[in-house]
């Protein structure tokens, strides 16, 4: 958001509903006043919210990184993970797929859904120091699999994605699915 707001000429419409994983270091303020920022405090489980702030704004692009993304927590705290990856995640395809549909040709085509999802959903490496010679890594053709609650509703989430595709009407629609490495992210927090 940063960056889109710095070094381009973009509006940004952030949507959040300051959950309590909520950062308010690290987010752009909620009242920051500037042209091309425009704070909604919405839950993105609401579609009737949703269709509002896409008629409000026609965005050209979604960039879907609401989560509930705090892997100790979904040991005793499972269906918020359901309802907030998962669901959530169906809420927002819905609103999405509604909205571009209701764009010209032109608008269409440029429309982009980003998804933005984790590298934990390939599971687990090794640690170094059990492996002999050259350590495994991810690539795009690892099949999944999740060992966490956290992963198993992001893997839900970008399946949901890929599969909205396939729905009539949405297969020109681009759905980029990007994985973050978590220790990158938090190397950067630090
Ligand atoms: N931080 C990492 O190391 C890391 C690594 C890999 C992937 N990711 C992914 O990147 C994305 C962002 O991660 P983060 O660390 O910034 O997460 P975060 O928990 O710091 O922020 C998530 C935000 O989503 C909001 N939110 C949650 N549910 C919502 C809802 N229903 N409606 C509206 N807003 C809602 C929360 O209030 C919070 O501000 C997530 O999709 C996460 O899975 C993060």
């Amino acid at each position: 958001m940063r960056y889109l707001l710095n070094e381009s000429d973009h509006s940004v419409v952030n949507l959040d509903k300051l959950t309590s994983a909520w950062n308010p270091g690290s987010s752009i303020p909620a009242n920051l006043h500037n042209g091309n920022y425009f704070f909604e405090q919405v839950n993105i489980c609401d579609a009737a919210e949703l269709d509002r702030v896409f008629q409000q704004h026609q965005p050209d692009a979604v960039m879907h990184l609401a989560a509930e993304s705090h892997v100790d927590r979904s040991i005793d705290g499972l269906g918020d993970f359901i309802q907030t990856n998962i669901v959530e995640t169906y809420t927002l395809l819905e609103a999405t797929r509604k909205y571009w549909l209701s764009l010209g040709a032109e608008k269409k085509a440029a429309f982009r859904f980003h998804h933005i999802s984790t590298d934990e959903v390939y599971g687990d490496l090794p640690h170094p120091d059990e492996v002999e010679g050259t350590l495994p890594l991810f690539t795009e053709t690892t099949p999944y699999s999740p060992s966490s609650s956290y992963s198993a509703s992001k893997a839900s989430s970008d399946h949901l994605v890929l599969a909205w595709l396939y729905v009539p009407m949405v297969y020109l629609l681009s759905l980029p699915i990007v994985r973050i490495i978590a220790a990158l992210i938090t190397s950067q927090r630090n």
